[in-house]
C-alpha cells in the first residue's frame, strides 16, 4: 500500500507527464504564448539589458539617486551644501529652491523620459570629446544608437565620418553653451545657482518677443540634480578629483535612460591631456582639469570588462 505521500508524489508526476505531453503536442500553436511569455521574463527588448546578466548591476542602478530635479525629486541640504563649494556658491539653499521653483514654471516639472519596457530597446551612445576620435570612423556605429548624447561643444558638423550626425540629447553648461535645434534634449549641468538664472533667462520671453539668445526647445529641458553630481563623486570615485567630469557623470546618467551603453570618446592623448576631436590643444598642461582623469578612465574601462557596457577606445 502507498503512503499519502507517495500517492501524491505518483499524482504530481502524473500531472507533469500529462502537461509535458500536451505542451509538445501542440506546440506550434503554443509557440507564440510561450516566446511572449519570454517576453515578458525581460525587462527590455535587447539582447542585454543592463538591469539583467550575471554582473548584479540592477541593484547598483536601483541605489542610484533620480538623476533630475523635478518637483518631486528636490535637493536634500546636505546636497546643497557639498554642491555650493564647487564654485564657491555664497546664497543659501532657500534660495536655490526658489529659484528651481521658478524654473518649473517654464519646464517640464517631471523631465519625459521613455521608460523601460519589454518591447523595447533603448540603445545609447555617450559620446564624450577625446581627441581619439579622429580618423575612428565611428560616425555610422554612433548613428546606430536610438540616444546619441553629446556634451559641451562637441560639434558633428564636418566631422561627421568619426562623430556621426545625429544627436538627441545634448549635456551643457552656461560656459560650454552651444546652439541647440527643436527637437535635441538640453540636459543640463548646474555647477551654480547663477547657472539656474542663466538657463532661466535664456528661456524667459522678453517683451513677448521670444529670447534671440533662446538655445533648444524649453520642453525638452532637463536639470540635472546636485545630489546626482555628489553621489557620483562619493559612491564611483572614492571622492577622487575636485568634482567628476561632465562626461564621466553623463556615463552614469545614462544608465538611468537606457538598456544598452556604448561609451565614445573618453580618453586623454599621450601626454595625458584631455585633447579634443575638434581642435588643436592650446594648454599642454592641461592634464584632465580638476577631474579624476585616471580613475574615471578606469572605471569606464571596468565596466567594460565587465560586459555592462562597450566602450570603443578609438583607432
Ligand atoms: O572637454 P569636455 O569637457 O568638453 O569633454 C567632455 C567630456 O569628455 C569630459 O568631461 C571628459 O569626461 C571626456 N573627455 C575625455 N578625454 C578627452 C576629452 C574629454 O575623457 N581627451
Amino acid at each position: 500500500m502507498l503512503s499519502t505521500v507517495g500517492k501524491t508524489r505518483v499524482l504530481l508526476t502524473i500531472l507533469c507527464l500529462t502537461a509535458t505531453g500536451l505542451f509538445y503536442k501542440s506546440k506550434w500553436s503554443l509557440q507564440p504564448l510561450f516566446s511572449l511569455w519570454l517576453q515578458e521574463l525581460h525587462v527590455c527588448n535587447c539582447q542585454q539589458c543592463l538591469t539583467e546578466g550575471e554582473h548584479e548591476f540592477k541593484t547598483v542602478i536601483d541605489e542610484s539617486p533620480k538623476p533630475f530635479l523635478s518637483t518631486q525629486n528636490p535637493t536634500s541640504e546636505d546636497d546643497f551644501n557639498w554642491w555650493k563649494k564647487l564654485q564657491r556658491e555664497q546664497r543659501p539653499l532657500s534660495f536655490f529652491n526658489e529659484t528651481v521653483k521658478k524654473l518649473f514654471t517654464i519646464f517640464p516639472p517631471i523631465p519625459e523620459v521613455e521608460a523601460q519596457s519589454p518591447d523595447r530597446c533603448r540603445t545609447c551612445a555617450v559620446v564624450g570629446n577625446s581627441g581619439n576620435l579622429r580618423r575612428s570612423h565611428y560616425g555610422p556605429l554612433i548613428d546606430d544608437h536610438n540616444i546619441v548624447i553629446r556634451m559641451n561643444y562637441g560639434p558633428t558638423k564636418g566631422f561627421e565620418s568619426d562623430v556621426g550626425a545625429k544627436t538627441t540629447h545634448h549635456v551643457m553648461y552656461p560656459e560650454s553653451a552651444t546652439y541647440l535645434d527643436n527637437n535635441t534634449h538640453l540636459v543640463f549641468f548646474p555647477f551654480k545657482i547663477n547657472d539656474l538664472l542663466w538657463l532661466l533667462n535664456n528661456f524667459t520671453p522678453q517683451d513677448n518677443v521670444q529670447n534671440p539668445k533662446m538655445r533648444g526647445n524649453k520642453d525638452l529641458v532637463m536639470i540635472l540634480n546636485p545630489t546626482f553630481m555628489k553621489y557620483t563623486h562619493e559612491m564611483w570615485l572614492g571622492k577622487k578629483g575636485r568634482y567628476p567630469s561632465t562626461g564621466f557623470m553623463t556615463v552614469l546618467l545614462s544608465f538611468q535612460l537606457c538598456d544598452e551603453v556604448s561609451v565614445f570618446g573618453f580618453g586623454a592623448d599621450t601626454d595625458g591631456n584631455w585633447s579634443h576631436y575638434f581642435e588643436m590643444l592650446r594648454n599642454k598642461k592641461l592634464r584632465t582639469g580638476p577631474h579624476a582623469g585616471m580613475q574615471e578612465y578606469e572605471v569606464i574601462q571596468k565596466l567594460h570588462q565587465k560586459q555592462i557596457i562597450r566602450f570603443f577606445k578609438g583607432p
